[in-house]
């Protein structure tokens, strides 16, 4: 199974987008997917139509509750998900004082079924205990960027944070050609971090924030809009440059 971390310390650059298009375009290409919730906002499992569960992620967290028994089908076949709880927001707490507090999750994925190809865990926009225990279970990090003038600052400030030998891929998001700045933030990132930073780009684009507010995915909603190719792009991109 290939683990991958959606995370950046920025909040609204796309990091829930990414985790359910990316997860939903792996599974259109026959891939078995698990997508993992672990922000207390919950976009990820609204997104996917899941409102309410008695059990969720933050509860085999803090519990000997196994994962597969709170994985959850969702309308696209191979897509699968771990939902989010507002409990989250008090996981620091609860595990403050256990020496594995931050293996929590890296634990949990071990028991997982072995047919899955792809856990894609989402992550709050901080730097806590859930974000590091995404990038401590993970084997590539993938960092949605979005192309705005903070984007530099918002990397070398995250970058540093990451563990080491972890696959780190950039992923420009929100960009938006005819803007004077999307294009030149762009093009620094590309110039510091040549080698991380994926040949995808993601666009800005209505379709994506409509496909949200209907709770689809991209490919359910119109899929022919520049979300879907992008984010078909970018599933075709990882499963070239993450290997299991
Ligand atoms: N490429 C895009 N084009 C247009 N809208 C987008 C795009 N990517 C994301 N959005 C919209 O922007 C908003 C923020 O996106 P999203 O929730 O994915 O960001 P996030 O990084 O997960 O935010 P948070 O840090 O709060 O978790 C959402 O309304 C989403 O639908
Ligand atoms: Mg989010």
């Amino acid at each position: 199974m290939r683990i991958v971390a959606v995370a950046n310390w920025k909040g609204g650059v796309g990091k829930s987008c990414t985790a359910l298009n990316l997860g939903a375009a792996l599974a259109d290409r026959g891939r078995s997917v698990l997508l993992v919730d672990l922000d207390a906002q919950q976009t990820l499992t609204n997104g996917l139509g899941v409102t309410s569960t008695e059990q969720d992620v933050g509860h085999a967290l803090t519990s000997s509750l196994r994962l597969t028994s709170i994985i959850k089908e969702t309308s696209t076949p191979n897509l699968y998900l771990v939902p989010a709880g507002p409990g989250l927001l008090f996981i620091g707490d609860e595990l403050a004082g256990r020496a594995d507090r931050g293996e929590r999750l890296t634990v949990l994925l071990e028991d997982l079924p072995a047919e899955l190809d792809y856990c894609i865990i989402d992550t709050p926009p901080s730097i806590g205990t859930l974000t590091l225990n995404a990038l401590t279970a993970a084997q590539a990090v993938l960092i949605p960027t979005a192309a705005r003038a903070e984007a530099m600052a918002g990397l070398l400030g995250f970058l540093p944070m990451l563990p080491d030998d972890r696959r780190v891929l950039i992923l420009v998001t929100r960009q938006d050609r005819r803007s004077k700045h999307g294009p030149a933030v762009e093009a620094d990132i590309r110039k510091q971090y040549r080698k991380q930073t994926l040949t995808t780009v993601i666009r800005e684009s209505v379709a994506l924030s409509d496909a949200a507010a209907r709770v689809k995915t991209i490919f359910r909603h119109d899929k022919r809009s520049r979300g879907a190719v992008d984010y078909a792009a970018l599933a075709n991109e990882v499963e070239r440059k993450v290997k299991p």
